[in-house]
Parts: C-alpha cells; structure tokens; sequence
C-alpha cells in the first residue's frame, strides 16, 4: 500500500467488501433520534489515525492537507479503521482546519502540534480578510470524498466542521494554546470585532455542514474542543448565539462536542444538537440529568486509559455502560480522540464489549 500515492487515479484505493458487515447498520442514526436500539452503537473520535499502522503506512510523510485533498486517499483512511472494528459509523477523513485553508487562510498542520496559522488574526482588519466559503467551488475534493464514501459503506457516514470558538482559537492564537488568553482578549476588548469574526466562521462553518449534508452524510459533529476553557457567561454571552445559528434547524442529526464543558453543558444544549457529547470529566448519567432526556448523549471514556491494560479499559467501559443503563439515546465514544500509542487490539476488544454487554 506505500507505493501507493495521492492523486493516482490508476490503482483504485477502495475494496469493498472489508467494510460491509451484511444489513445497513443504522443504530448510531437511530440512538441519535433517541429509538430504540438493538445494541449500544460505538465509533471512535480519531478512529482513522496513527495508532493504526496502515494507517502510518499510507499516510507516510505527506502531509495532512494534502492527503485530504485527495479523495481516494481520504476514502482509503476513512476505511482502515471500519476493516479493523465493526464500528457504528465512519468518520469522514478531514480536518476542521480544512474550510479556512479552502478560503485561502495559511494554515499549515505541522505533526505532533495541530494547526498553526502564520499570519494570526488580531483586529478588524484580520477579521476582513475572511471570506464566505463557497464548498462546490473551494473543497471539490472535500464532497468527492464523501461521495465516493457513501458508496462503499455500509454504516452511517458522519461529517463535521470546528465551531465559531475553536477555529477563532487557532486563527487568533496562530496555534494550539493552553490559556487562550489572546482570544480571550479579543472577545473581551473588541466586541465588535469579536462578533464580526463570529459571524465569519459561523457561516463558514454552516455552509461547510450544509455541503457535506447534500454530498451524503447522514449525520453530522461540530468539534468546540476547546469551549471548556470559557466561564458559562462569557460562553452565553459571546459564543453560543453563533452556535446557535450553525445548528438551528439542520437536515441530519446533529452532535454537539466539546471539552471540559461540565458547567457548560446546558449552555450547550441550549445552543443546540440532538445529541451533546461529553468527556470523562464528568459523569454520563449526572452529565444527562443536566442535559435532559429529551437529548441523546455521547461519550465518554478517557482516552488516556485505552492506551493501558485491557482490564482497565474493561473496568472503564463498564462503568460508562452502567451509567447509560441501556437507555436509548446513548452512542458510546471516548471523552476526546483516540491517542496515538493507542493499541489496536484494546479499540477491537471495546467495540465487541460494547455491543455484548448492550444486546437488547
Ligand atoms: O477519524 C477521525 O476522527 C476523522 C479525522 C479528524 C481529523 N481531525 C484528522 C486528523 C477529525 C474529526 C479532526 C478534527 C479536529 N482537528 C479537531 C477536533 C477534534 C479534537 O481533537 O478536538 C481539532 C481540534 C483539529 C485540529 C488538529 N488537527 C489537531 C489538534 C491535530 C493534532 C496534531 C497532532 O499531530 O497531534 C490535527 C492533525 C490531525 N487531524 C491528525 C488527524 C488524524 C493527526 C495528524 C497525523 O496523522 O499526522
């Protein structure tokens, strides 16, 4: 497969029959909507990635961009993970930095850091040089993907988009940052400005949803990793109106992620999603009870434990299944991405977990 490069349209990435598992597999669709369910469903955030070794083999030194920007190569990396688990549903192989770059921001991903942008955003003037996204015309290769997808799989497709307030982050900071104290600066000095910005990236990010709904998702995800780091009143006052406007009255379901949002939960709800998903710093059942049950959920056990011994991440599995009680409206994920030094072996064991400890 390493002879295989991007853009070679001679030898065909996609095999089929690896990623049917018989019927239409639509439990994750069906635990968004809350109805009943046969078993529990499960997929993973990250689950294409670098724990898997094919996909360290296929991905090799090219670039992150430049790979999404190849469709058969994203199809290839979307798959590899549903060949290796009988996962619910696959993630469409993409970045949330990909609508910036395709409006020409310079945004670069390097390894081992995430994205960093050379010409960070800081007043009125950064926030002008953002553009709308036109998706037919600025990712192509983005639908393609998901076009070609829809063919081969058998299971649910997800698509996504980073919210208002992540992609701010990396826009104003330049980077990733622990304090996201320039961004915060910004919405606290310069309103005006804040909320043009908001108003840019909202649409950006709804225009990019809307495109991959029409090229055949079936569900989709808006990433606010970073949301935790705001107090509930800065969120409900500078954030969540523009959240609002991404998810207001979208044609699939919806999940709505972020991290470290214990106290932000019924913001977040407020905002919007059918479905809140959380991370293993709170509790899933106390977690619902603050979501209502009129929310499905998704989550949430710690990432950082899967890369242990299988009995821990046995224990831990058990207890989120415990806290769900089987009740409908739960899609079992990890709190945030898979790691990298993730063994395989642990994610292929939690799926079969999974399902056997929730039949119906
Ligand atoms: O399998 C999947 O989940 C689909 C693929 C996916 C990627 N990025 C591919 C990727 C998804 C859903 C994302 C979303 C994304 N990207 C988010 C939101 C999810 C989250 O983790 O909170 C964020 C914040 C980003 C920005 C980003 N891109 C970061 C922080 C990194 C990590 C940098 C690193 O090397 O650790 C990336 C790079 C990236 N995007 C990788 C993958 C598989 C790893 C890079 C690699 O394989 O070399």
């Amino acid at each position: 497969m390493s002879s295989v490069t991007s853009g070679d349209g001679r030898r065909p990435l996609v095999r089929i029959s690896s990623v049917s598992w018989g019927a239409v597999d639509d439990r994750f669709l069906r635990a968004l909507r809350r109805e009943p369910v046969d078993r529990t469903p499960v997929w993973f955030m990250r689950q294409a990635g670098r724990y898997l070794p094919e996909y360290r083999e296929l991905r090799g030194d090219r670039d992150i961009l430049e790979a999404i920007r190849a469709p058969e190569l994203a199809v290839e990396l979307t798959l590899q993970p549903l060949r290796r688990m009988p996962l619910d549903a696959a993630i469409v192989f993409a970045d949330i930095m990909v609508p910036l770059a395709a409006i020409g921001v310079p945004v670069r991903i390097e390894p081992g850091i995430g994205p960093v942008v050379d010409d960070p955003i800081r007043d009125a003037s950064g926030v002008a040089r953002l553009r709308a996204l036109e998706p037919e015309v600025d990712e192509p290769f983005a639908l393609e993907t998901i076009r070609l997808l829809r063919k081969e799989l058998r299971v649910p497709l997800i698509g996504f988009a980073g919210a208002p307030f992540t992609l701010a982050s990396y826009l104003v900071q330049g980077g990733p940052s622990r304090d996201h104290a320039r961004t915060k600066a910004l919405m606290h000095d310069e309103p005006g400005t804040w909320s043009s910005l908001m108003d840019a990236l909202s649409a950006v990010s709804r225009s990019h949803l809307l495109a991959q709904v029409e090229a055949g998702v079936q569900a989709v995800q808006l990433f606010d990793s970073w949301v935790g780091a705001l107090s509930p009143s800065d969120y409900a006052r500078s954030v969540q109106p523009w959240v609002e406007r991404v998810l207001v009255d979208l044609p699939v379901p919806s999940i709505h992620f972020g991290v470290g949002t214990g106290e932000l939960l019924t913001l977040m709800r407020d905002a919007g999603g059918d479905a809140i998903g959380i991370d293993w710093r709170v509790l899933l059942d106390r977690a619902w009870e603050r979501i209502g049950a009129d929310r499905a959920i998704q989550g949430n056990l710690d990432p950082a434990i899967c890369t242990g011994s299988w009995e821990v991440v046995e224990r831990g599995a058990l207890e989120v299944l415990e806290r769900a009680a089987r009740r409908d409206g739960h899609v079992f994920n990890l709190g945030h991405g898979v790691l990298p030094q993730t063994p395989v072996e642990n994610l292929q064991r939690l799926v079969d977990l999974v399902h056997e400890r929730t039949a119906r």
